[in-house]
């Protein structure tokens, strides 16, 4: 028996107890669900308009439909709209106003649909949208980074490798690295695109309907470009959103690895980059701090979208087929990590614009850490000596080097020469960070022309 003032279930008929109050609030899904209100009513109007076409509705009833889904979608985007823990999701509340305006008209809005069959849409519109906005976050923060790389041009600074020292590039290369890494995060995201814009819809519960539905109408209506073809794959399916999870995590990562770059190159130790203050706080005892605490919350973040990722895995390991209530338990952490990554994107792109290289200090240090060495060893190569023995010769010169406090470039001819024969003047060309860059050659490498061959292409591509 239901309770008088409490709304009624759908599932009406086969219950004689009503739902205990706390039994609704462990169960609703509405306090979260309810942000998918919009692809709520998309799906629903897509579905309502098939349902005339097939002869389930008359016209008449579809615009009666339409009309009032649109208006309660309005309601809902004002604010006005009332929602009840007692109607489990969002599925239930727009059915139920729906039913409150047009009465048995509103009940038939429900024919060769289930939940299960909302839930899952309802996920793949709202996840499609959120993927064409992550990808115009993404595309802001590769021009942020392109951006740069003109005025950047000039500047040589250390790669590294162990954190320590390794071969000297164009600063536009580091940067371009960063837009690699993103541009294989928006394919990623692009992939996944596909597999999210295939029309669940018109399985019902899990085994399709008897009714003459037709699906390629409603994947027409609502932009999809293929149909579930298995109605039991169609109700259990959500490796659609564990890979979003996972593409949203490897965002996250690489947004991580770049923070993580630019916090240690900002500090005083380092000196090479100076952050945007406006994106930077201070502390309230020492007045001398400017914190790069941006990076730091970005870096920070990463944990919980990892989290949400290893969530939706263990969720979906080991549930048997078909739908099952813990699926309930996919979106919070889908939502979450869409957030959180779209909000690290968003203050990335203008961090990464406003920053300044500190060009003086950069330079002062750049010929102490041997970024020549490997040079001088391809110079020893290309004069005909073994690259291991080159190895051999460039290593102790380094050691030499280190014991009396001279960089290469600083060895006279006859030191150079006593430690390899084959060893001339032109060697000079080659030693030194700026001369070590000018002389790489091979493709992808930070050779100049090839940054500028790199730089062109990312301007071409991103519309710059
Ligand atoms: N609130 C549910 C969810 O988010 C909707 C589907 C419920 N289906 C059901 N058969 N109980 O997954």
């Amino acid at each position: 028996m239901n309770n008088e003032n409490k709304p009624v279930k759908p599932w009406g008929g086969v219950f004689t107890e009503s739902t205990d109050s706390r039994m609704e609030a462990f169960s609703e899904s509405i306090s979260f669900d309810k942000r998918m209100f919009e692809q709520d009513v998309r799906g629903s109007i897509a579905h309502a308009r098939m349902l005339a076409d097939v002869g389930l509705l008359t016209r008449d009833e579809f615009e009666a439909i339409e009309r009032e889904l649109l208006e309660i979608k309005d309601r809902i985007a004002r604010g006005e709209f009332e929602f009840s823990r007692s109607l489990e999701d969002i599925h239930m509340h727009v059915e139920k106003a729906l039913i409150d305006k047009l009465g048995d008209v509103g009940r038939k809005l429900h024919t060769a649909r289930s939940r299960n069959d909302q839930v899952s849409l309802d996920f793949r519109l709202w996840i499609r949208d959120a993927i064409d906005k992550l990808d115009a976050l993404l595309t802001d923060l590769q021009k942020s980074f392109v951006g740069r790389c003109d005025g950047d041009f000039d500047v040589v600074v250390p790669a590294y490798t162990h954190a320590r020292r390794a071969q000297p590039v164009l600063a536009p290369h580091v940067w371009l690295a960063f837009v690699e890494k993103f541009q294989r995060d928006r394919e990623r995201l692009a992939d996944c695109r596909k597999r999210v814009n295939s029309l669940n819809l018109g399985t019902a519960a899990c085994a399709g309907t008897s009714l003459p539905i037709d699906r390629t109408k409603v994947a027409e209506y609502l932009g999809f470009d293929s149909i579930v073809a298995n109605s039991v794959d169609a109700s259990s399916d959500r490796d659609f959103a564990v890979e979003f999870a996972f593409d949203m995590a490897q965002i996250a990562l690489h947004l991580s690895v770049w923070a993580e770059d630019w916090i240690w190159q900002s500090t005083v130790e380092f000196d090479f980059l100076k952050l945007p203050q406006s994106f930077c706080t201070g502390s309230s005892i020492m007045p001398q701090k400017v914190n790069p605490d941006a990076l730091e919350l970005i870096r920070g973040k990463t944990a919980r979208v990892v989290g949400n990722l290893q969530s939706l895995l263990m969720l979906t390991k080991g549930i048997p087929l078909a739908y099952d209530r813990d699926l309930q338990e996919d979106k919070e952490p889908i939502f979450d990590s869409f957030e959180t990554v779209a909000a690290s994107l968003a203050i990335a792109a203008p961090l990464v614009a406003g920053a300044e290289l500190k060009r003086e200090s950069i330079s002062a240090r750049l010929d102490e850490g041997y970024l020549d060495a490997t040079s001088l060893m391809e110079y020893l190569i290309r004069k005909g000596v073994p690259q291991r023995a080159a190895h051999g010769v460039v290593g102790r010169l380094v050691r030499q080097g280190i014991e009396s406090g001279k960089a290469l470039a600083q060895f006279p001819i006859e030191t150079l020469k006593e430690a390899c024969e084959l060893v001339d003047e032109s060697v000079y060309d080659y030693l030194g960070a700026l001369n070590a860059v000018n002389a790489l050659k091979s493709y992808g490498s930070s050779a100049p022309e090839q940054v500028r061959f790199q730089i062109d292409s990312w301007k071409k591509k991103l519309g710059l």
